[in-house]
């Protein structure tokens, strides 16, 4: 595998990791996931502007220009040779003897590399189940810091559950998914949780949200609570990953007929447009 180190890329045998990189000790640093289609990031823009907020709220500075950045990670999917898949970045405060205060000159620590991984296509088309989760997790979850341990203990409950996703309830409330954005339809208005430091603004979820706009969808970006989750007709997350994915069981429960909704299946076609403009893909495979 290849590995872009700040701004250089070599492979993965060559490239040591200090057990006093910040990012081990503390958790100290940001990341970001970048879908690859074609060889192209998509939504780099929002990806890179979310890098520099998460690295602005932590008082990181980021290694490189965003520019620059863009250019080596062109360099580095093509190098890895991956067609359809992700791109993964991190930046860490950086390397020093161990103690919470940022430590002076300290110089920042980026490491990016692409992977190949298909388009989740049968759980677009089939819809996934999930279940509920106490959401446990700091109040910045708005920074993609690498302070991940509440959304893997609430994804590791979804999978012993043999579900997809856990749905994220702060006081009765459906903030996200644990690694996606949640949103839920009744009557043909669209909710999903506002922006704000109780979740991540999913780069995905604002895509979907101008999709919504552009289609005359009225949308409420206010939260609902758990019991609401369960008188919805539909219910979709987002993510980089995920792209956008029905939910069709709630802890058990089914929502709406139990079925993908027609809304959800209407954005995913917007959104395949988006991702290739010259030919509509179809969810037979
Ligand atoms: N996570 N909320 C959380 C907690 C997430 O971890 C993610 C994505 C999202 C969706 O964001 P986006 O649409 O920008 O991917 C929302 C990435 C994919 C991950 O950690 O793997």
């Amino acid at each position: 595998m290849d590995i872009l180190l700040n701004d250089s890329i070599i492979s993965r045998e060559d490239l040591t990791i200090d057990p006093e990189d910040r990012g081990y000790q503390f958790g100290d640093g940001i990341y970001e996931v970048v879908r690859i289609y074609e060889r192209q990031l998509f939504e780099w823009e929002a990806h890179a502007k979310r890098l520099e907020y998460s690295a602005k709220e932590l008082m990181i500075s980021l290694p490189v220009r965003i520019e620059e950045l863009y250019q080596n990670l062109l360099k580095l999917i093509k190098k890895s040779s991956v067609s359809v898949g992700y791109v993964y970045i991190q930046v860490t405060r950086g390397t020093a003897p161990r103690a919470h205060g940022f430590p002076e000159n300290c110089k920042p620590n980026l490491i990016a590399y692409a992977r190949e991984m298909a388009r989740p296509l049968m759980k677009m088309k089939n819809g996934v189940r999930a279940v509920t989760a106490d959401d446990i997790r700091w109040l910045r979850v708005d920074i993609k810091s690498l302070n991940l341990l509440g959304n893997v203990l609430a994804k590791q409950k979804a999978i012993e559950a043999k579900a997809e996703e856990a749905i994220l309830i702060r006081n009765g409330i459906v903030t996200e998914g644990s690694s996606s954005n949640v949103f839920a339809i009744r009557e043909g208005k669209c909710f999903t949780h506002p922006a704000n430091h109780y979740i991540l603004n999913g780069i995905t979820r604002q895509l979907v949200l101008r999709l919504l706009n552009e289609i005359g969808v009225a949308v409420e970006e206010s939260p609902i609570t758990k019991e609401e989750l369960f008188e919805m007709d539909e219910i979709f997350i987002t993510s980089t990953i995920h792209e956008i994915c029905p939910v069709i069981e709630i802890d058990g429960v089914k929502i709406g007929n139990g079925a993908p909704g027609v809304l959800t299946g209407k954005l995913q076609s917007l959104f395949d447009k988006l991702i290739f403009p010259a030919s509509s893909i179809h969810y037979s495979s």
